[in-house]
């Protein structure tokens, strides 16, 4: 058997060097992919954190990890205005970021060759720092946290993910088996045509138990990036929690918390698990969800200096004399429009993939598609709406208060919409 000198660091560089992640073509435009544009929208997370519309104009961002420039590309876009700068332990990735960002009219991204642990050497100060599929490849993630707060501005907000062990159980157990048979030893081509020999040749029910389905892994990335992915590491609620805590930062939420809803997982929540749930933390119940339901495949949150903020609930008084608007992401986005204004003619509900709902779908009833109506012309105050729904239909004022609360409270926490 070839066995290759590299060590692990160096065998992932060898890969991200090799083939750039993700393997996205250049050409295409990150503006469909509004799902992950919304983990990475500054004005999203702002409001999360804050209660206030804070626009991305001019401010300072950070794609750490960039890989390929796919997901520089999606910070480019759901930031408006603001100043993008993208950084990447290997040189050929960093060049693609550079090349795929000048191409979709971003020439004035800074990319630069290097570690994150070492992310202070650019003597910049961040508003907003995403860093995708990165941190578990640290041989410390603890550490990358640190070397993060330490360039993050006093207001700033990190995004950030570690991979779930419960979830990835199956891949960290078949690395440690291919290990073993010294496929983390061989050049990755050799090992990737490996793997489907090996996988191809066990008994049916073995190899849908550990997932293999060849046709997911025709392409070798897919094999290198998940059965031969060296470094990989699987972490569970409490531990990333603690890490959060030792590199001084504070929780501020999952990017896509209402999938991560216990109750969701109940026919009928029963009663001894609903009075408990009402005395666990955040952390304990996201906790309960993952070792019920471990469906996630990453822990992927926005994080903060820690206690750096205190949002207060909004009382009705508040909605009542404040207007509301939808996201800027849905705002700044055509086939939004397009396919909101359709299902406002046809008069049918309006579905659409949105990370900060429930199963990451938003779904509103037709008579609410015309509720809302006015908000694609901009921000609106309330109390027009109530007045609206008091002449579309056949409820009282103080009827139409109560639902119209109650329906923007609740496109509220899914970050849909948002009040100011
Ligand atoms: C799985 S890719 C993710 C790319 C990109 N963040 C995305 O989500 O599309 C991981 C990237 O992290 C980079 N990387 C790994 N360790 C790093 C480190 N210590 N400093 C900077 N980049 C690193 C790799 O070179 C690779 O491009």
């Amino acid at each position: 058997m070839t066995r290759s000198a590299l060590s692990p660091a160096d065998r992932a560089l060898s890969l991200y060097e090799a083939l750039p992640y993700p393997n996205v073509p250049l050409s295409q435009s990150a503006r469909n992919a509004l799902g992950e544009m919304f983990k990475m929208s500054y004005t999203t997370a702002q409001y999360l954190r804050t209660h206030m519309l804070v626009p991305s104009e001019g401010k300072v961002m950070l794609n750490a990890g960039c890989g390929s420039g796919w997901e520089t590309l999606m910070m480019a876009e759901a930031n408006p205005g603001a100043q993008i700068v993208a950084c990447d332990l290997s040189p050929a990735s960093v060049k693609l970021t550079e090349e795929r960002l000048r191409r979709h009219g971003f020439t004035d991204v800074q990319c630069y060759v290097l570690n994150v642990l070492e992310l202070d050497r650019l003597g910049i100060q961040f508003d907003f720092i995403s860093l995708n599929d990165v941190l578990y490849l640290l041989a410390d993630p603890t550490e990358g946290l640190r070397a993060m707060k330490k360039v993050l501005k006093p207001e700033g907000i990190i995004r950030a993910n570690l991979h779930s062990r419960r979830q990835r159980q199956v891949f960290l157990r078949l690395q440690e088996a291919l290990q073993k048979v010294g496929q983390f030893d061989v050049p990755p081509a050799v090992g990737a045509k490996n793997v489907r020999e090996f996988m191809g040749s066990l008994q049916e029910e073995v190899a849908k138990a550990v997932l293999w389905n060849p046709a997911n892994y025709t392409e070798d990335a897919a094999i290198l990036n998940n059965y031969l992915l060296a470094n990989d590491k699987g972490f569970t609620i409490p531990e990333v929690f603690g890490m959060l805590q030792q590199a001084g930062l504070g929780f501020l939420s999952l990017v896509d918390m209402p999938d991560w809803s216990v109750e969701s997982l109940f026919k009928q929540v029963p009663e001894f698990v609903r009075q408990r749930l009402e005395t666990l933390s955040v952390m304990e119940r996201l906790h309960l969800y993952e070792l019920i339901r471990p469906a996630h495949r990453l822990i992927d949150f926005w994080a903060e200096h820690a206690g750096s903020s205190l949002v207060l609930p909004w009382t009705d008084a508040d909605w009542l004399t404040g207007s509301v608007q939808f996201n800027p992401l849905l705002m700044d986005n055509t086939r939004f429009h397009q396919e909101y204004n359709k299902a406002l003619q046809e008069n049918r509900p309006y579905e659409m993939q949105w990370t900060g709902a429930t199963h990451g779908r938003i779904s509103i009833p037709a008579e609410k598609v015309r509720w809302l109506a006015p908000l694609l012309q901009g921000p609106t105050p309330v109390a027009e709406l109530i007045q609206r729904v008091v002449e579309l239909g056949s409820l009282t004022k103080e009827q139409a208060t109560d639902e119209v609360l109650t329906f923007l409270t609740a496109l509220e926490d899914f970050l849909f919409v948002m009040l100011q």
